[in-house]
């Protein structure tokens, strides 16, 4: 069987990941976190690729481009736009690709305007509060969703 195809995006402020307040979002870079999963992805048989942006429109394209390339599902960390952005919404739905939403930080015990998202009820599943765990807890979750289909 053909491997399915992983696409990880990560939001604005991501690529700050190890200097940017570590009290919240740990210590791992983003380049750690990209290794990590990539490393699972072998074990798990899957394909993957990695994306951040700082720009809505960047990610917005970045998902239209997916659904060309054939992406399987979606890992997403929209970083603050998970609590704004109706063009991520529409362009996951318009994707049509099964996502999970992932979240290093517990979301829920932040401030209140962290505790909405626009894309979570469109998600399989969210994962929040576990740092860089939170991104490998997606990835086999949304493993086992696509292979339970
Ligand atoms: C975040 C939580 C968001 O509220 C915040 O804007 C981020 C990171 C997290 O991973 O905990 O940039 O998505």
């Amino acid at each position: 069987m053909k491997p399915l195809q992983i696409l990880v995006l990560h939001g604005p402020n991501l690529n700050l990941l190890g200097i940017r307040e570590p009290g919240h979002y740990g210590v791992a870079t983003l380049a750690e976190i990209n290794q990590q999963l990539s490393e699972l992805a072998d074990a798990l048989n899957l394909g993957i690729s990695n994306y951040q942006s700082n720009h809505e429109g960047g990610l917005v394209d970045r998902i239209h481009h997916a659904v060309t390339e054939k992406i399987d599902g979606i890992v997403i960390n929209p970083a603050a736009y998970t609590h704004t952005s109706i063009a991520l919404r529409d362009a996951l739905l318009a994707s049509n690709i099964p996502f999970v939403e992932v979240h290093l930080s517990n979301v829920h015990k932040r401030e209140a305007f962290r505790h909405k998202s626009m894309l979570a009820d469109a998600a399989v599943g969210v994962v929040a509060g576990f740092g860089a765990t939170s991104y490998t807890m997606a990835l086999r979750g949304l493993n086992e969703h696509l292979l339970n289909r």
